[in-house]
């Protein structure tokens, strides 16, 4: 089996790190030339999918390496603009390969569709609704051939009643197992194929017909084991559980402790044409689940005083449809990334995500982050004056050391060497 830890892969150039990836997953050589290539959509793709295009614009496109999940190892595509994200998934998930990776479970696909009905007896509608079911099932099903052929589709009908400013509502629920699509298109479909049927069951009148972000039937969970000795000693561990305790009891620090996890997830939904607006909603609001905004994630110390690393959010996401079937570069990052099903996507997400808080909060509560940011940026300055590899380290410390970093001073220091 593929290995993901490709050592010093950070100081290979394009073609070797290229050329990697290619041999772990298999790519052909007409992916790599995608891949070479600015690999973008091009106008005419962009302007079938959105109104009033006028151009596209690209991301940086990196690679995270070494996760381990359930058992088999990823190579992860990341589109993001920031740096060290990478690295500190990278880094994370070379920690926890120690105690076996991520251990990882997402639910079914299920996306929830809501149906709002006003203007009824809500009690009286309810009843009506729960004894033809089977019958708004058949006719959401109807609406996909696709999905009843998998024996996927509406599987449940729910209806709850919510007191509004304009009196009770009665709220129609279609849970639908959408295989391996995000499924918005598809739970709107069923929602507005049934809505006539609801209204005359109910003699109500239907207002919206949509799928909820809120996808809590669609959750995904895991842990990881981070070494004490790898994460620097008991102080470092006992800190940043006093760092995750923070973030659990105040939503001030929170937001920024999830702003962290997203920063993982949303580069691999990025990477693989995910709608990310949904997978950030639902997070936000399954971080306020219990009332009050807090982490994502948990984090604990096991008896051997080694870092254990929970997470559990929402993840609507999809192997199948929208831009997955369109975009080549989108196209080719799923590849590497090797998923078989939307559940297996939204484990690797969620597993990038913990990995993420993991390096983030170590760093806080150890040197903060600033020095490893000054690191990457001083790097980048030295390459970009035209400093090659074997130089690069030395140029770096100095312009730190010197609190001097530009581009006229590490051509400086590059003819000092
Ligand atoms: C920066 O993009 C993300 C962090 O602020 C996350 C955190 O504070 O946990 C470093």
């Amino acid at each position: 089996m593929a290995n993901s830890s490709i050592p010093n892969f950070y100081e290979k150039s394009r073609k070797e790190r290229i050329k990697a990836v290619a041999s772990f997953c298999g790519l052909s050589q007409q992916d790599v030339k995608i891949l070479e290539s600015q690999g973008g959509i091009s106008f005419a793709d962009a302007d079938k999918m959105i109104e009033n295009a006028i151009g596209t614009i690209s991301f940086p496109l990196g690679i995270a390496t070494s996760f381990q999940i359930n058992g088999k190892d990823y190579l992860v595509p990341m589109a993001i603009e920031e740096p060290s994200v990478i690295a500190a998934a990278s880094k994370a998930a070379k920690i926890a390969r120690k105690h076996g990776g991520f251990t990882m479970k997402a639910d079914e696909s299920y996306s929830i569709g809501q149906i709002q009905v006003v203007d009824v007896d809500v009690k009286s509608a309810i009843s009506k609704i729960m004894k033809s079911s089977k019958q708004i099932l058949k006719l959401a099903n109807s609406k996909s051939q696709t999905l009843s052929k998998m024996g996927k589709g509406a599987k449940q009908v729910f209806c709850k009643k919510i007191k509004t400013d304009s009196g009770p509502m009665l709220i129609v629920e279609l849970l639908i197992d959408v295989g391996n699509a995000m499924g918005a298109n598809v739970t709107n479909t069923m929602c507005e194929g049934v809505a006539p049927l609801i209204e005359k069951l109910t003699g109500g009148r239907v207002i919206l017909r949509i799928l909820s972000n809120y996808s809590t039937k669609r959750l995904v969970r895991g842990t990881a084991i981070f070494d004490k000795a790898q994460v620097e000693g008991q102080k470092i561990v006992d800190n940043i559980i006093l760092a995750y305790q923070f973030a659990a009891s105040d939503p001030y620090r929170a937001v920024t402790h999830n702003k962290g996890i997203l920063n993982g997830i949303i580069a691999v939904a990025n990477a693989t044409g995910q709608d990310t607006r949904a997978i950030e909603a639902g997070a936000h609001a399954y971080a306020s689940r219990t009332g009050r905004y807090t982490s994502l994630t948990e984090w604990k110390k096991d008896k051997k005083g080694n870092l254990v690393g929970k997470i559990e959010l929402p993840m609507a996401v999809g192997i199948v449809g929208g831009i997955v079937n369109v975009h080549p570069m989108i196209k080719i990052c799923t590849k590497i990334l090797g998923v078989k099903s939307a559940k297996e996507l939204a484990c690797v997400i969620a597993a990038v995500g913990l990995a993420q808080n993991f390096s983030a909060i170590r760093a806080l509560a150890s040197e903060g982050i600033q020095k490893g940011h000054m690191k990457l940026h001083a790097r980048n300055i030295a390459a970009g004056a035209g400093v090659k590899t074997d130089k690069i380290d030395e140029v770096t410390r100095r312009m730190i050391k010197e609190g001097n970093i530009s581009v006229h001073r590490a051509k400086e220091i590059l003819k000092e060497l």
